[in-house]
Protein backbone atom coordinates (compact mmCIF):
# COMPACT_ATOMS: atom_id res chain seq x y z
CA UNK A 1 0.00 0.00 0.00
CA UNK A 2 0.90 3.71 -0.28
CA UNK A 3 2.59 4.91 2.89
CA UNK A 4 2.89 8.39 3.91
CA UNK A 5 4.85 10.83 6.41
CA UNK A 6 1.59 12.19 8.25
CA UNK A 7 1.47 15.02 10.95
CA UNK A 8 -0.99 15.04 13.25
CA UNK A 9 -1.56 18.64 15.17
CA UNK A 10 -3.61 18.18 18.33
CA UNK A 11 -3.29 15.10 20.40
CA UNK A 12 -6.65 15.36 22.28
CA UNK A 13 -9.40 12.96 21.61
CA UNK A 14 -10.00 13.53 17.79
CA UNK A 15 -6.03 13.88 16.73
CA UNK A 16 -4.89 11.06 19.11
CA UNK A 17 -7.52 8.59 17.27
CA UNK A 18 -6.58 9.90 14.06
CA UNK A 19 -2.74 9.53 14.54
CA UNK A 20 -2.77 6.03 15.79
CA UNK A 21 -5.35 4.43 13.41
CA UNK A 22 -3.18 5.88 10.51
CA UNK A 23 -0.46 4.68 11.87
CA UNK A 24 -2.00 1.13 12.23
CA UNK A 25 -2.55 0.77 8.96
CA UNK A 26 0.69 1.53 8.28
CA UNK A 27 1.56 5.36 7.51
CA UNK A 28 4.11 6.87 9.43
CA UNK A 29 2.70 9.67 12.01
CA UNK A 30 4.14 12.36 13.61
CA UNK A 31 1.76 13.35 16.34
CA UNK A 32 2.47 16.92 17.28
CA UNK A 33 1.01 19.21 20.64
CA UNK A 34 2.00 22.40 22.57
CA UNK A 35 1.56 20.65 25.78
CA UNK A 36 5.01 19.63 26.94
CA UNK A 37 3.96 17.54 29.69
CA UNK A 38 1.29 15.68 27.23
CA UNK A 39 3.79 14.67 25.27
CA UNK A 40 5.60 13.20 27.41
CA UNK A 41 3.34 11.15 28.94
CA UNK A 42 2.60 10.22 25.22
CA UNK A 43 5.97 9.08 24.68
CA UNK A 44 6.11 7.31 28.00
CA UNK A 45 2.90 4.99 26.18
CA UNK A 46 0.30 6.88 28.52
CA UNK A 47 -2.73 7.85 26.81
CA UNK A 48 -4.40 10.91 28.32
CA UNK A 49 -7.35 10.12 27.49
CA UNK A 50 -9.20 6.88 28.44
CA UNK A 51 -10.33 4.82 24.80
CA UNK A 52 -11.19 1.33 25.17
CA UNK A 53 -7.93 -0.07 22.79
CA UNK A 54 -6.39 2.95 22.24
CA UNK A 55 -3.12 2.41 24.87
CA UNK A 56 -2.82 -0.85 23.25
CA UNK A 57 -2.66 0.28 19.63
CA UNK A 58 -0.46 3.13 20.46
CA UNK A 59 2.81 1.51 22.38
CA UNK A 60 2.05 -1.06 19.59
CA UNK A 61 2.77 1.56 16.81
CA UNK A 62 5.20 3.32 19.05
CA UNK A 63 7.16 0.24 19.42
CA UNK A 64 7.26 -0.36 15.57
CA UNK A 65 8.92 3.00 14.85
CA UNK A 66 5.55 4.17 12.76
CA UNK A 67 4.16 6.68 15.78
CA UNK A 68 6.50 9.33 17.43
CA UNK A 69 5.37 12.30 19.25
CA UNK A 70 6.94 16.11 19.68
CA UNK A 71 6.17 19.41 20.44
CA UNK A 72 8.19 20.60 17.62
CA UNK A 73 5.92 21.59 14.22
CA UNK A 74 9.30 22.04 12.35
CA UNK A 75 9.89 18.21 13.17
CA UNK A 76 6.59 17.48 12.47
CA UNK A 77 6.32 19.19 9.04
CA UNK A 78 9.55 18.22 7.62
CA UNK A 79 8.73 16.49 4.76
CA UNK A 80 5.41 15.63 5.95
CA UNK A 81 3.03 14.67 2.63
CA UNK A 82 -0.34 15.56 4.53
CA UNK A 83 -1.04 17.19 7.53
CA UNK A 84 -3.57 17.02 9.67
CA UNK A 85 -5.07 19.32 11.58
CA UNK A 86 -7.21 18.40 15.12
CA UNK A 87 -7.52 20.63 17.27
CA UNK A 88 -9.90 21.58 19.01
CA UNK A 89 -12.45 24.79 17.93
CA UNK A 90 -14.06 25.20 21.35
CA UNK A 91 -17.69 27.45 21.34
CA UNK A 92 -17.44 30.92 22.08
CA UNK A 93 -19.86 32.39 24.42
CA UNK A 94 -22.07 33.44 21.49
CA UNK A 95 -22.35 29.66 20.29
CA UNK A 96 -19.75 30.41 17.29
CA UNK A 97 -16.63 28.33 16.99
CA UNK A 98 -13.32 29.80 18.19
CA UNK A 99 -11.27 29.12 15.25
CA UNK A 100 -8.41 30.13 17.65
CA UNK A 101 -5.98 26.95 17.89
CA UNK A 102 -6.75 26.46 14.11
CA UNK A 103 -5.21 29.95 13.13
CA UNK A 104 -2.07 29.04 15.31
CA UNK A 105 -1.80 25.97 13.46
CA UNK A 106 -1.97 27.33 10.11
CA UNK A 107 0.35 30.24 11.09
CA UNK A 108 3.00 26.71 11.77
CA UNK A 109 2.10 25.24 8.65
CA UNK A 110 3.12 28.54 6.36
CA UNK A 111 6.70 28.91 8.25
CA UNK A 112 7.62 25.05 8.10
CA UNK A 113 5.98 23.28 4.70
CA UNK A 114 9.17 23.30 2.20
CA UNK A 115 7.19 20.33 -0.33
CA UNK A 116 3.58 20.05 -1.61
CA UNK A 117 1.22 19.35 1.11
CA UNK A 118 -2.41 18.47 2.16
CA UNK A 119 -3.64 20.07 4.89
CA UNK A 120 -6.31 17.74 5.97
CA UNK A 121 -8.96 19.73 8.36
CA UNK A 122 -10.47 16.66 10.99
CA UNK A 123 -11.42 19.59 13.25
CA UNK A 124 -15.31 20.62 12.65
CA UNK A 125 -15.06 23.86 11.60
CA UNK A 126 -18.00 26.64 10.17
CA UNK A 127 -18.13 26.43 6.57
CA UNK A 128 -15.95 28.22 4.64
CA UNK A 129 -13.14 27.61 7.12
CA UNK A 130 -10.71 25.36 4.95
CA UNK A 131 -11.14 28.03 1.82
CA UNK A 132 -10.13 30.79 4.42
CA UNK A 133 -7.26 28.60 5.35
CA UNK A 134 -6.33 28.39 1.37
CA UNK A 135 -6.50 31.89 1.00
CA UNK A 136 -4.44 32.86 4.59
CA UNK A 137 -1.76 30.39 3.15
CA UNK A 138 -1.44 31.43 -0.44
CA UNK A 139 -0.42 34.99 0.71
CA UNK A 140 2.39 33.49 2.86
CA UNK A 141 4.13 30.48 1.63
CA UNK A 142 5.11 29.64 -2.00
CA UNK A 143 5.20 25.99 -1.49
CA UNK A 144 2.14 24.54 -3.25
CA UNK A 145 -0.63 22.42 -1.11
CA UNK A 146 -3.92 21.03 -0.97
CA UNK A 147 -6.51 22.26 1.67
CA UNK A 148 -8.99 18.82 2.23
CA UNK A 149 -11.40 18.45 4.55
CA UNK A 150 -12.00 15.12 6.13
CA UNK A 151 -14.60 15.78 8.99
CA UNK A 152 -14.39 12.78 11.99
CA UNK A 153 -17.71 10.85 13.23
CA UNK A 154 -15.83 9.20 16.07
CA UNK A 155 -18.02 8.51 19.12
CA UNK A 156 -16.15 8.53 22.54
CA UNK A 157 -15.62 5.43 23.74
CA UNK A 158 -15.97 3.43 20.90
CA UNK A 159 -13.92 5.71 18.72
CA UNK A 160 -11.20 3.23 17.36
CA UNK A 161 -14.24 0.84 16.60
CA UNK A 162 -15.50 3.91 15.12
CA UNK A 163 -12.59 4.25 12.93
CA UNK A 164 -11.79 0.76 11.50
CA UNK A 165 -15.53 0.15 11.20
CA UNK A 166 -17.09 3.61 10.38
CA UNK A 167 -19.99 3.85 7.78
CA UNK A 168 -18.21 6.22 5.60
CA UNK A 169 -15.28 8.69 5.15
CA UNK A 170 -15.96 12.03 3.41
CA UNK A 171 -13.15 13.91 1.58
CA UNK A 172 -13.66 17.42 0.58
CA UNK A 173 -11.69 18.57 -1.99
CA UNK A 174 -11.27 21.06 -4.64
CA UNK A 175 -8.35 19.32 -6.70
CA UNK A 176 -8.48 15.98 -7.84
CA UNK A 177 -4.54 15.30 -7.01
CA UNK A 178 -5.98 15.74 -3.24
CA UNK A 179 -8.91 13.66 -3.56
CA UNK A 180 -7.09 11.25 -5.26
CA UNK A 181 -4.06 11.27 -2.13
CA UNK A 182 -6.73 11.02 0.24
CA UNK A 183 -8.18 8.29 -1.08
CA UNK A 184 -5.52 6.31 -1.38
CA UNK A 185 -4.45 6.51 1.94
CA UNK A 186 -7.27 5.70 3.36
CA UNK A 187 -8.11 2.74 1.52
CA UNK A 188 -6.60 0.06 4.04
CA UNK A 189 -9.38 1.43 6.48
CA UNK A 190 -11.82 -0.83 4.09
CA UNK A 191 -14.58 1.95 4.01
CA UNK A 192 -16.64 3.42 1.93
CA UNK A 193 -15.20 7.11 0.88
CA UNK A 194 -17.88 9.35 -0.67
CA UNK A 195 -15.75 12.33 -2.16
CA UNK A 196 -17.71 15.82 -2.73
CA UNK A 197 -16.15 19.56 -2.44
CA UNK A 198 -14.76 20.95 0.67
CA UNK A 199 -17.64 23.10 2.52
CA UNK A 200 -19.97 20.28 1.07
CA UNK A 201 -17.91 18.19 3.06
CA UNK A 202 -18.08 20.87 5.77
CA UNK A 203 -21.71 20.90 6.05
CA UNK A 204 -21.87 17.24 6.33
CA UNK A 205 -20.43 17.40 9.46
CA UNK A 206 -23.03 19.80 10.62
CA UNK A 207 -25.58 18.79 9.46
CA UNK A 208 -25.09 14.86 10.58
CA UNK A 209 -24.92 16.08 14.28
CA UNK A 210 -27.88 18.24 13.75
CA UNK A 211 -30.11 15.28 12.75
CA UNK A 212 -28.44 13.40 15.21
CA UNK A 213 -29.13 15.82 17.94
CA UNK A 214 -33.02 16.22 16.09
CA UNK A 215 -33.32 12.53 16.79
CA UNK A 216 -32.57 12.43 20.41
CA UNK A 217 -34.70 16.14 21.02
CA UNK A 218 -37.84 14.15 18.78
CA UNK A 219 -37.72 11.32 20.75
CA UNK A 220 -37.29 12.96 23.98
CA UNK A 221 -40.53 15.44 23.36
CA UNK A 222 -42.53 11.94 22.34
CA UNK A 223 -41.29 10.75 25.87
CA UNK A 224 -43.03 13.80 27.56
CA UNK A 225 -46.42 12.89 25.31
CA UNK A 226 -45.80 9.21 26.22
CA UNK A 227 -45.76 9.99 29.86
CA UNK A 228 -48.98 11.55 29.92
CA UNK A 229 -50.76 9.98 27.49
CA UNK A 230 -50.19 6.70 28.89
CA UNK A 231 -48.01 5.27 26.60
CA UNK A 232 -44.28 3.77 26.62
CA UNK A 233 -41.52 5.57 24.72
CA UNK A 234 -39.79 2.34 24.18
CA UNK A 235 -42.10 0.39 22.26
CA UNK A 236 -42.52 3.42 20.76
CA UNK A 237 -39.74 3.98 19.32
CA UNK A 238 -38.83 0.53 18.65
CA UNK A 239 -41.82 0.37 16.25
CA UNK A 240 -40.69 3.24 14.43
CA UNK A 241 -37.93 2.28 14.58
CA UNK A 242 -38.63 -0.96 11.95
CA UNK A 243 -39.27 1.05 9.28
CA UNK A 244 -35.88 1.40 8.02
CA UNK A 245 -36.90 4.83 6.62
CA UNK A 246 -36.33 6.08 10.18
CA UNK A 247 -34.09 3.04 12.00
CA UNK A 248 -33.95 2.01 15.15
CA UNK A 249 -30.76 4.32 16.38
CA UNK A 250 -30.55 7.80 18.58
CA UNK A 251 -34.17 7.27 19.77
CA UNK A 252 -33.28 6.29 23.48
CA UNK A 253 -34.91 8.32 25.25
CA UNK A 254 -33.20 10.22 28.32
CA UNK A 255 -32.16 13.21 29.90
CA UNK A 256 -30.78 14.39 26.95
CA UNK A 257 -27.95 14.66 24.71
CA UNK A 258 -24.51 16.22 25.98
CA UNK A 259 -20.82 15.90 25.28
CA UNK A 260 -18.15 17.57 23.14
CA UNK A 261 -20.22 17.74 19.80
CA UNK A 262 -23.91 17.65 19.52
CA UNK A 263 -24.54 20.42 22.20
CA UNK A 264 -21.70 22.84 20.55
CA UNK A 265 -22.13 21.75 16.63
CA UNK A 266 -25.82 22.30 17.13
CA UNK A 267 -25.34 25.92 18.86
CA UNK A 268 -22.67 26.54 16.00
CA UNK A 269 -24.63 25.68 13.05
CA UNK A 270 -27.63 27.78 14.24
CA UNK A 271 -25.12 30.58 13.95
CA UNK A 272 -23.87 30.14 10.98
CA UNK A 273 -27.34 29.77 9.99
CA UNK A 274 -27.49 33.14 11.01
CA UNK A 275 -24.64 34.34 9.44
CA UNK A 276 -26.53 34.11 6.09
CA UNK A 277 -29.47 35.38 7.34
CA UNK A 278 -31.37 32.47 7.93
CA UNK A 279 -33.40 31.26 11.38
CA UNK A 280 -32.35 27.44 11.77
CA UNK A 281 -35.90 27.03 13.88
CA UNK A 282 -35.77 23.39 13.80
CA UNK A 283 -32.95 23.30 15.12
CA UNK A 284 -33.20 26.02 17.67
CA UNK A 285 -36.48 23.93 18.56
CA UNK A 286 -34.05 20.65 19.15
CA UNK A 287 -31.89 23.04 21.66
CA UNK A 288 -34.80 23.72 23.48
CA UNK A 289 -35.98 20.24 24.23
CA UNK A 290 -32.32 19.49 25.13
CA UNK A 291 -31.98 21.99 27.59
CA UNK A 292 -35.64 20.95 29.30
CA UNK A 293 -34.72 17.40 29.16
CA UNK A 294 -31.53 17.95 30.90
CA UNK A 295 -33.57 19.44 34.03
CA UNK A 296 -35.82 16.47 33.41
CA UNK A 297 -35.35 14.56 36.24
CA UNK A 298 -34.89 17.22 39.09
CA UNK A 299 -38.64 18.63 38.57
CA UNK A 300 -39.37 14.69 38.57
CA UNK A 301 -38.07 14.80 42.20
CA UNK A 302 -39.35 18.15 42.81
CA UNK A 303 -43.18 16.95 42.38
CA UNK A 304 -42.24 13.75 44.05
CA UNK A 305 -41.41 15.11 47.26
CA UNK A 306 -42.61 18.95 47.52
CA UNK A 307 -39.41 20.13 48.24
CA UNK A 308 -35.75 18.86 47.95
CA UNK A 309 -34.66 20.97 50.67
CA UNK A 310 -32.25 18.23 52.80
CA UNK A 311 -33.12 15.76 51.16
CA UNK A 312 -30.11 13.41 50.56
CA UNK A 313 -29.92 12.41 46.61
CA UNK A 314 -27.32 10.23 45.64
CA UNK A 315 -26.56 10.81 42.01
CA UNK A 316 -25.22 7.93 39.75
CA UNK A 317 -22.67 8.61 37.13
CA UNK A 318 -21.01 11.97 35.92
CA UNK A 319 -19.60 11.10 32.78
CA UNK A 320 -21.81 12.56 29.79
CA UNK A 321 -22.65 9.12 28.72
CA UNK A 322 -20.77 5.58 29.94
CA UNK A 323 -17.24 4.31 28.99
CA UNK A 324 -15.96 8.11 28.74
CA UNK A 325 -14.76 9.95 31.54
CA UNK A 326 -15.74 13.00 29.49
CA UNK A 327 -18.09 15.67 31.25
CA UNK A 328 -18.04 18.31 28.58
CA UNK A 329 -21.83 19.58 28.53
CA UNK A 330 -22.89 16.41 30.90
CA UNK A 331 -26.26 16.59 32.13
CA UNK A 332 -25.24 15.49 35.56
CA UNK A 333 -23.26 19.03 35.82
CA UNK A 334 -26.77 20.58 35.48
CA UNK A 335 -28.26 18.10 37.80
CA UNK A 336 -26.06 18.23 40.49
CA UNK A 337 -26.21 22.57 39.96
CA UNK A 338 -30.37 22.45 39.89
CA UNK A 339 -30.24 19.99 42.88
CA UNK A 340 -28.05 21.96 44.97
CA UNK A 341 -29.69 24.74 44.08
CA UNK A 342 -33.30 23.33 45.59
CA UNK A 343 -31.20 22.74 48.81
CA UNK A 344 -30.51 18.91 48.32
CA UNK A 345 -27.61 17.27 49.96
CA UNK A 346 -26.00 15.69 46.69
CA UNK A 347 -24.11 12.51 47.06
CA UNK A 348 -22.21 11.67 43.73
CA UNK A 349 -20.41 8.33 42.18
CA UNK A 350 -18.95 8.03 38.69
CA UNK A 351 -16.37 4.40 37.87
CA UNK A 352 -14.25 6.65 36.22
CA UNK A 353 -15.11 10.29 35.29
CA UNK A 354 -15.32 11.44 39.78
CA UNK A 355 -11.99 13.82 39.53
CA UNK A 356 -13.49 15.37 36.57
CA UNK A 357 -16.79 15.90 38.48
CA UNK A 358 -14.90 17.18 41.12
CA UNK A 359 -13.68 20.16 39.20
CA UNK A 360 -17.23 20.74 37.57
CA UNK A 361 -19.55 19.94 40.02
CA UNK A 362 -20.23 22.75 42.64
CA UNK A 363 -18.43 22.63 45.84
CA UNK A 364 -21.69 21.56 48.14
CA UNK A 365 -21.84 17.98 46.46
CA UNK A 366 -19.87 15.02 48.24
CA UNK A 367 -18.70 12.08 46.37
CA UNK A 368 -18.90 8.20 47.65
CA UNK A 369 -16.20 5.55 46.78
CA UNK A 370 -19.17 3.37 45.20
CA UNK A 371 -22.44 3.23 44.21
CA UNK A 372 -23.45 1.06 47.01
CA UNK A 373 -21.46 4.10 49.50
CA UNK A 374 -23.72 6.73 47.83
CA UNK A 375 -27.19 4.87 48.03
CA UNK A 376 -26.57 4.10 51.59
CA UNK A 377 -29.12 6.17 53.77
CA UNK A 378 -29.96 8.57 50.55
CA UNK A 379 -33.63 9.74 50.10
CA UNK A 380 -33.70 9.37 46.43
CA UNK A 381 -31.10 7.88 43.69
CA UNK A 382 -30.46 9.97 40.83
CA UNK A 383 -29.40 7.39 37.63
CA UNK A 384 -27.83 9.86 35.49
CA UNK A 385 -24.95 7.75 33.11
CA UNK A 386 -26.07 4.23 32.20
CA UNK A 387 -23.16 2.42 33.07
CA UNK A 388 -22.65 -1.25 33.03
CA UNK A 389 -22.26 -1.75 36.81
CA UNK A 390 -25.44 0.80 37.23
CA UNK A 391 -27.59 -1.50 35.09
CA UNK A 392 -26.92 -4.68 37.16
CA UNK A 393 -28.19 -3.30 40.24
CA UNK A 394 -31.02 -4.95 41.65
CA UNK A 395 -34.43 -3.35 42.52
CA UNK A 396 -34.26 -4.89 46.18
CA UNK A 397 -30.73 -3.49 46.18
CA UNK A 398 -31.98 -0.10 46.08
CA UNK A 399 -34.89 -1.17 48.18
CA UNK A 400 -32.06 -2.14 50.70
CA UNK A 401 -30.37 0.98 50.74
CA UNK A 402 -32.24 4.09 49.93
CA UNK A 403 -34.55 5.25 53.04
CA UNK A 404 -37.81 5.19 51.35
CA UNK A 405 -36.99 4.32 47.96
CA UNK A 406 -37.42 6.51 45.45
CA UNK A 407 -35.37 6.22 41.91
CA UNK A 408 -35.33 8.60 39.26
CA UNK A 409 -34.12 6.82 36.16
CA UNK A 410 -32.59 8.76 33.32
CA UNK A 411 -31.59 5.96 31.14
CA UNK A 412 -34.66 3.67 31.28
CA UNK A 413 -31.85 1.06 32.73
CA UNK A 414 -34.99 -1.36 34.43
CA UNK A 415 -37.80 -3.10 34.26
CA UNK A 416 -41.03 -1.70 34.95
CA UNK A 417 -42.48 -5.09 36.52
CA UNK A 418 -39.42 -5.72 38.24
CA UNK A 419 -39.41 -2.39 40.09
CA UNK A 420 -42.64 -2.99 40.87
CA UNK A 421 -42.01 -6.18 42.31
CA UNK A 422 -39.41 -4.26 44.80
CA UNK A 423 -41.97 -1.91 45.90
CA UNK A 424 -40.08 0.99 44.68
CA UNK A 425 -41.18 4.18 43.54
CA UNK A 426 -39.51 4.59 39.93
CA UNK A 427 -39.57 7.08 37.82
CA UNK A 428 -38.34 6.77 34.07
CA UNK A 429 -38.52 8.82 30.55
CA UNK A 430 -41.27 8.58 29.19
CA UNK A 431 -42.59 5.48 30.59
CA UNK A 432 -45.16 5.15 33.48
CA UNK A 433 -44.56 5.78 36.95
CA UNK A 434 -44.32 2.92 39.23
CA UNK A 435 -45.66 3.86 42.50
CA UNK A 436 -45.15 1.15 45.33
CA UNK A 437 -47.25 -0.43 46.63
CA UNK A 438 -47.38 0.52 49.78
CA UNK A 439 -48.96 3.94 49.39
CA UNK A 440 -51.14 2.65 47.07
CA UNK A 441 -53.12 0.82 50.01
C1 LIG B 1 -21.16 12.20 18.73
C2 LIG B 1 -21.46 11.58 17.34
O1 LIG B 1 -22.12 10.31 17.53
C3 LIG B 1 -20.19 11.43 16.55
O2 LIG B 1 -20.50 10.93 15.26
C4 LIG B 1 -19.55 12.82 16.44
O3 LIG B 1 -18.42 12.83 15.65
C5 LIG B 1 -19.25 13.35 17.83
O4 LIG B 1 -20.47 13.42 18.56
P1 LIG B 1 -20.34 11.38 21.09
O5 LIG B 1 -20.56 12.79 21.53
O6 LIG B 1 -19.09 10.69 21.48
O7 LIG B 1 -20.42 11.29 19.50
O8 LIG B 1 -21.51 10.51 21.71
P2 LIG B 1 -22.84 9.78 21.23
O9 LIG B 1 -22.72 8.34 21.57
O10 LIG B 1 -23.23 10.11 19.87
O11 LIG B 1 -23.87 10.41 22.28
C6 LIG B 1 -24.08 11.81 22.38
C7 LIG B 1 -25.12 12.13 23.43
O12 LIG B 1 -26.42 11.75 23.00
C8 LIG B 1 -24.90 11.43 24.78
O13 LIG B 1 -25.17 12.36 25.81
C9 LIG B 1 -25.93 10.33 24.79
O14 LIG B 1 -26.33 9.95 26.08
C10 LIG B 1 -27.06 10.96 24.00
N1 LIG B 1 -27.94 10.01 23.32
C11 LIG B 1 -27.46 9.27 22.28
C12 LIG B 1 -29.26 9.90 23.70
O15 LIG B 1 -29.73 10.57 24.63
N2 LIG B 1 -30.08 9.02 23.00
C13 LIG B 1 -29.64 8.27 21.98
O16 LIG B 1 -30.45 7.52 21.40
C14 LIG B 1 -28.29 8.39 21.60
Amino acid sequence: MLSKNIAVVGTGYVGLVTGVALSEIGHTVTCVDVDEEKVALLKDGVSPIYEPELSELMKKNYEAGRLSFTTSHRIAFAGADAIYIAVGTPQNEDGTADLRFIESVVRNIADYITKYVVIVTKSTVPVGTNHHIKRYLEGETEVPFDVVSNPEFLREGSAIQDTFDGDRIVIGADTEMAATLLEEMNEPFGIPIFKTDVRSAEMIKYASNAFLATKISFVNEIATLCEKLEANVEDVAHGMGLDKRIGEKFLQAGIGYGGSCFPKDTNALVQIAGNVEHEFTLLKAVIEVNYKQQRLLVEKAKQHFGSLRGKRIALLGTAFKPNTDDMREAASTVIAEELVLAGAQVVAYDPIAMAQAKVEFPEAVNFAESAEAALDGADAAFLVTEWEEFKVIKANHYVKLLKKPVLFDGRNCYNLEEMKRAGLDYYSVGRPAVRAEREMV
